[in-house]
């Protein structure tokens, strides 16, 4: 992989590995492959990861103290300069699963913040978030939005970042094809570093 062409890491933050946005989460992959690109998926179904104590050990040590399944995350988080989440809404926000996996990456945060780690990356870094709700409702990704600006920033991402929130999307059943399409797309655009939108 070049410096412009580093490798993806997709954060799949759904309790069901094949509902909506596991298809979502494929259709992407399959883009960014196609486009050249060398992808992880680290998906949070099926795993144990525990809250966030804010037992503050973090803040001294940059480490956490739980001992779980988010070990494979913490170190792929390390070494990524490309982050794609990928989620569903529950009750407008992220499933508890994926944002324990969000809130424990407190860790990153600690590192910049409290022990004035910078952090160096092995391309300039760039995030995604693509999100998948059954409802329409107007501000239906505005809370995962925010969590994902902040995630971003706690491991030193730029806090600007493109979205896309697909809504009425129930099951997997009701993607569309040319919405599935469109998803590839954006796995080609990434890569090659043009896509650049906010469709919250
Ligand atoms: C516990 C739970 C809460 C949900 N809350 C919302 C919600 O607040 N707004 C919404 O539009 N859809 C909501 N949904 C629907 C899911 O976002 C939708 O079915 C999505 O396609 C599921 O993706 P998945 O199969 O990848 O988990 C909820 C679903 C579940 C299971």
């Amino acid at each position: 992989m070049t410096k412009d062409n580093p490798p993806i890491l997709i954060l799949h933050l759904s309790p069901r590995a094949n509902g909506s946005s596991g298809l979502l989460m494929a259709s992407f992959l399959k883009g960014a492959q196609a486009a050249g690109a060398q992808a992880r998926v680290l998906a949070v179904a099926g795993k144990s990861i525990e809250g966030c104590r804010a037992c503050g050990d973090c803040y001294r040590t940059g480490q956490c103290v739980i001992d779980d399944d988010m070990e494979p995350f913490y170190q792929a988080l390390e070494a990524a300069a490309r982050i794609v989440l990928v989620t569903p809404v529950y009750f407008y926000g992220i499933p508890a699963l994926g944002k324990a996996m969000i809130d424990r990456a407190q860790v990153f945060w600690s590192r910049i913040y409290k022990l004035g780690q910078k952090r160096e990356f092995a391309a300039e870094p760039r995030g995604l978030v693509l999100a998948v709700g059954a409802t329409k409702g107007k501000d239906l990704f505005t809370p995962i939005h925010l969590s994902m600006k902040y995630f971003f920033d706690s491991v030193g991402f730029p806090r600007k970042f493109p979205f896309v929130g697909f809504r009425r999307i129930e099951e997997p059943s009701d993607w569309a094809a040319d919405q599935l399409a469109q998803v590839e797309g954006y796995g080609q655009e990434f890569v090659r570093g043009q896509l650049d939108l906010t469709l919250l």
